[in-house]
């Protein structure tokens, strides 16, 4: 944990605009990132998820303004911005201001009939932007916390990461599914949580952590073309199901789809379009058989299933990239890793593997002994744990 409270609130309380009477009124809250452990670009087919909050987190101090207006500080760069809560609309398409997602979360929690509050803050953060670990998301649940009236919010947990996830779709303009804000709303310590997205239930999934770890490794490449991409396989994804849908009316997600019925249908979708189905629908089986695994102590097959999820992503749903195929095969090769794919929307970011503690050491030396070479980059390498929820921090 990078981010301390004292930190934060001295932060906050030597921002020029805060009164002095306004410092004992500090409301502190946390929102971690995510990692994904398998079930990648199914979450907006209706499929299934099994993410964990990690303890990489966007912290934000905050104190109660007497005006209608947000305005809050980044301690790592000290840049300022804001907006007035009243009379929200989303920004002009392309404005990729990281403000956008806090007034977002504003517009779409007013949207619920939340009351809200105007406040004076300071955001940190230890999770790395844009390496596909939720940096939005964390972000977005931050905010919510903060700027509801009360705390804690009005709303349970699902139904603030649904707002949080509107405000990404409808305001700042990405069709992003659930998973990311579930995940950092509802996160359980030292467990993945299973998400069923057409029912939203859920449940926690235990992992291994007295003899495995979670290690990530972030490529530090750029994330070309991220959300447009994203909103093509989405598209994608659509088409695949309008075609289905033709002859079998009963179709209303790729969640309907079994492998077999996609194998009988072959000849009514575009080659392309097949593909990135058959990713979807088989993604959706190798994490009901990846909680099984868990559950059965097999840890063989459970890194089988993360291994071909990444060659799903790679060559059927082709989301990796040359940095993301480095990390992995990298990885992958060191004894004592059980399983290594890739992690979130890709095109860049992270892998997530699953090692035996005493290979974390043998990860970081073979990342830093041959990644270089073969990308001109440097990866970063983290233990992750699964910790809870956004919520509020207590003094
Ligand atoms: C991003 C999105 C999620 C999910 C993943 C891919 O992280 O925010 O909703 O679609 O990509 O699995």
């Amino acid at each position: 944990m990078l981010v301390h409270p004292h930190r934060l609130r001295r932060a906050l309380v030597k921002t020029e605009t805060l009164a002095g009477h306004q410092a004992d009124e500090v409301r502190m809250v946390r929102a971690p990132g995510r990692v994904n452990l398998i079930g990648e670009h199914t979450d907006y087919n209706e499929g299934f998820v099994l993410p964990a909050a990690i303890g990489l987190e966007t912290w934000i101090a905050s104190a109660p303004s007497n005006d209608r207006r947000v305005e809050l500080t980044r301690l790592d760069s000290g840049e300022r911005d804001g907006f007035q809560l009243d009379g929200l609309a989303p920004p002009p398409e392309g404005s990729e201001r990281w403000i956008d997602y806090v007034a977002g979360v504003a517009w779409s929690l007013a949207r619920e009939g939340v009351r809200l509050r105007g406040v004076r803050g300071v955001i940190a953060s230890d999770l790395p932007i844009s390496s596909g670990l939720s940096s939005s998301a964390a972000l977005e649940l931050a905010s919510a916390w903060t700027l509801c009236a009360e705390a804690p919010p009005p709303l349970d947990g699902m139904r603030l990461a649904q707002a949080c996830q509107r405000a990404e779709n409808e305001y700042v303009g990405v069709k992003v599914g659930l998973m990311d804000q579930f995940a950092s709303a509802l996160g359980r310590p030292s467990a993945a949580l299973l998400l069923d997205c057409r029912s939203l239930e859920y449940r926690a999934v235990e992992l291994p952590l007295d003899d495995y770890l979670l290690v990530v490794c972030d490529t530090r490449s750029p994330r070309r073309l991220e959300s447009s991409q994203y909103n093509a396989r989405r598209e994608q994804c659509e088409r695949g199901v309008a075609a289905l849908a033709r002859h079998r009316p009963e179709i209303r997600s790729l969640r309907d789809v079994s492998v077999g019925l996609l194998e009988s249908a072959r000849e009514e979708l575009d080659e392309e379009t097949f593909r990135r189905c058959e990713h979807v629908v088989r993604e959706n089986d190798r994490v009901l058989a990846f909680e099984r695994a868990l559950e059965d102590g097999d840890l063989a097959a459970a890194g089988r299933l993360m291994a071909e999820s990444h060659a799903s992503l790679r060559d059927l749903y082709e989301v990796s990239s040359a940095e993301l195929d480095a990390l992995v095969e990298i990885c992958a090769s060191v004894d004592g890793v059980v399983g290594a794919r890739m992690t979130g929307a890709g095109f860049g970011g992270c892998t997530v593997n699953l090692a035996a503690r005493d290979a974390v050491d043998r990860v970081r030396e073979a990342v830093a002994r041959e990644y270089p070479s073969r990308s001109g980059l440097d990866a970063a390498v983290y233990v992750v744990e699964p910790v809870g929820g956004a919520g509020l921090v207590e003094p």
